[in-house]
């Protein structure tokens, strides 16, 4: 698992080697903090916010201990993220769908907010989550009211051996990336198909980079997030782009920020978050 961070390589095979190494050793995980957040942590109370740059200091929102989804679930999103969209951007009883629903963190948020969450994935982790391929779900035509989607990022995160996982398709492989962004054309294509009209949508997404991948005339860097905001506006309007700043714990663990500063490459700061509107238009946003 190596979502946020980065690989090694660069410069033929020796210093290729060598600076895999050199990551390695400063990565490993370092003992844990002197000073863990105290059980007593008390959240801020989330509201509504009003500018483009979002910030909170934990996952999951409600007095300490709550939590929705899975926070032992690698690359769940975090809950005030959906919490944000879902007030914004939605009514009580309305239909929330995540075609990618992962441990159910939409499915959690949407209950506590009283509307009707419906939730798919490849490899249910819950009951409430049906199983079904992102790029074909079972729904009929423009019956939800908003549809929320994080989408694997690259190849970070083994999510399921099933072989349709997007997860197990790079961002900038052999071909591109382009198995992976023709499958995320379908996803988003199913968003839109089982919105209503005037219907909302977010796409939560980070770029990604591997120094392996720096070769030739590849940087490594697989900018994802502009990729996916042009495969949206194929079919959607644009309602705004927010940045989502991340808290990165896990970097914390290891040395990952020397690691970023001795191998030239930066740690992803934050996730773009898209929000999207069904227009009247069939299928186009431009
Ligand atoms: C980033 S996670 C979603 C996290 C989720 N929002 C949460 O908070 O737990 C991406 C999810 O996409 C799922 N996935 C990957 N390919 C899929 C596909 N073709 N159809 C449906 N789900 C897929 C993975 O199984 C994984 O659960």
């Amino acid at each position: 698992v190596r979502r946020g961070g980065g690989g090694a390589g660069g410069g033929g095979e020796d210093a290729d080697r060598a600076n895999r190494e050199r990551i390695r050793e400063l990565t490993k995980k370092a003992p844990p903090r002197r000073n863990p957040v105290p059980a007593h942590f008390e959240r801020p109370p989330l509201r509504v916010f009003t500018t483009t740059l979002w910030e909170y200091p934990s996952q999951h929102y409600g007095p300490a201990g709550a939590v929705q989804g899975d926070p032992n679930y690698v690359g769940a999103t975090p809950s005030w993220v959906i919490w944000q969209l879902l007030q914004r951007y939605t009514r009580e009883k309305d239909l929330v769908v995540d075609p990618m629903c992962g441990s159910g963190t939409t499915l959690d948020v949407a209950r506590d907010l009283g509307r009707r969450g419906l939730g798919y994935d490849l490899a249910p982790s819950r009951p409430d989550i049906f199983r079904a391929d992102a790029r074909k779900v079972p729904l009929e035509d423009g019956k939800a009211d908003f549809a929320f989607v994080d989408p694997p990022y690259s190849t970070h995160v083994d999510y399921s051996d099933d072989p349709r996982c997007i997860g197990k398709l790079s961002a900038g492989g052999e071909d591109g990336g382009r198995a992976y962004y023709d499958s995320m054309a379908l996803v988003i294509g199913e968003m839109w198909r089982v919105l209503r009209v005037g219907g909302h949508a977010g796409l939560y997404v980070s770029d990604s980079f591997e120094k392996a991948r720096a070769k030739g005339g590849n940087t490594g860097f697989m900018p994802i997030g502009f990729e996916l905001f042009s495969i949206l506006r194929e079919r959607f309007e644009p309602v705004d782009v927010i940045c989502v700043v991340r808290q990165n714990a896990k970097l914390a663990q290891g040395n990952w920020h020397k690691a970023a500063e001795e191998g030239n490459f930066f740690l992803r700061g934050f996730n773009y978050l898209f929000v999207m509107r069904k227009g009247k238009a069939l299928g186009t946003g431009h």
